[in-house]
């Protein structure tokens, strides 16, 4: 009833989701791999998913943790209690780490209420600023939003193709936005229904499903997107990150970003529109060119933003780190695992 949850690292987040279920609780973060990613793996990059516009990515559900060191030994602090200022973060410093500075072994998270009641829609637009307006006015006015997510008609086709999944309404539209919405008493798909009887809204391109059924055939066509887009070629995928008031405008300029440096290319974008978080898919140029990436990278600096949302930073990234986050903090960075694994 404390509602938190111990886990080992290697336990997939459908199997930890699996578990805490039955007592009436749920992970604060959820995503379309569930059922390959690992809790341990998901707090080392601080992954983030679908339900970061309410619970926050592993970061903030993490209460304790168990890690190896690269000299062998183990930290360990598993308090099972929220509030514990005793100096430094240390799990919060793991989390994100990418597996840099120690080896998560176990973790403890908080969890949050089930919600029993839930409904999704998905709507289409005119375009992508028509879906962050839309998703900022269903957030101000519903409590009960959980999730906010942008696609458009170019990877909706896509998913058709290679999915077998059917569109959901004969009315195709340039953009579309998934919301979720989640209440633990009524249900709360009647004020999201009311929400989207407006006069700029055209029913004709609005599904709305309450079922179990319904609501997982609408979220295939977001979640899905990876694999339609990788059965079509090797992508260039960046990861990247906008304020919110920017979001429309990198989904309209990436493709020509793209196509200034290259020819052939096709940009898909798909993301979590409640959070700022773009995934910026580039079909055609090859595996190797850099200027497809570069093109991506910068226009998303100019525009505010990080070249790493939820996917981290690796190997392929480690240069952009620098110009993102500046040469001091870098060092800083560079000082912290100095300290913890010299070698
Ligand atoms: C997604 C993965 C790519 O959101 O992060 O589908
Ligand atoms: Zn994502």
């Amino acid at each position: 009833d404390a509602g938190e949850v111990t886990a080992g690292a290697g336990a997939t987040l459908a199997a930890v989701q699996a578990a805490v279920r039955p007592a009436g609780w749920e992970v604060g973060v959820d995503l379309g791999a569930r059922d390959s990613a690992t809790i341990g793996g998901m707090v080392a990059t601080n992954a983030g998913g679908v339900n970061v516009l309410r619970h926050g990515p592993m970061r903030q559900q993490l209460l304790g943790f168990e890690a190896v060191r690269a000299d062998g030994s183990t930290l360990r602090r598993m308090p099972g209690m929220a509030k514990d200022n005793t100096g430094y973060d240390l799990g919060g410093l793991l989390a994100g780490s990418e597996g840099t500075l120690a080896v998560l072994t176990r973790v403890r998270l908080r969890l949050v209420p089930a919600l029993v009641h839930r409904a999704v829609a998905v709507i289409g637009l005119a375009d992508a600023a028509a879906v962050v307006a839309l998703a900022g006015r269903l957030r101000r006015e519903l409590g009960s939003v959980l999730a906010l997510e942008l696609f458009t008609d170019d990877g909706m086709g896509l998913v058709m193709r290679h999915a077998k999944v059917s569109a959901p309404f004969s009315a195709r539209r340039p953009a579309y936005l998934l919301v979720e919405v989640g209440s633990d008493a009524g249900d709360p798909g009647e004020e999201l229904a009311q929400a989207l009887l407006k006069p700029d809204i055209d029913e004709d391109a609005v599904v709305m499903a309450t079922d179990d059924a319904g609501r997982h055939r609408l979220w295939q066509l977001r979640e899905r997107h990876t694999e339609a887009v990788n059965a079509e070629g090797v992508p260039h995928k960046l990861d990247v990150s906008v304020p919110i008031g920017r979001y429309a405008e990198l989904v309209e300029r990436a493709p020509s970003a793209v196509a200034a440096v290259g020819a052939n290319a096709r940009t898909i974008c798909y993301g979590h529109v409640g959070d700022g978080n773009v995934h910026v898919n580039v079909l055609g140029p090859s595996p190797e060119d850099q200027a497809t990436d570069d093109a991506v990278l910068e226009l998303v600096l100019s525009l505010g933003g990080s070249v790493s949302a939820e996917h981290g930073i690796g190997v392929a990234k480690v240069d952009w780190l620098v110009r993102d986050r500046g040469a001091d903090a870098v060092a800083a960075m560079r000082a912290i695992k100095e300290a913890w694994d010299p070698a």
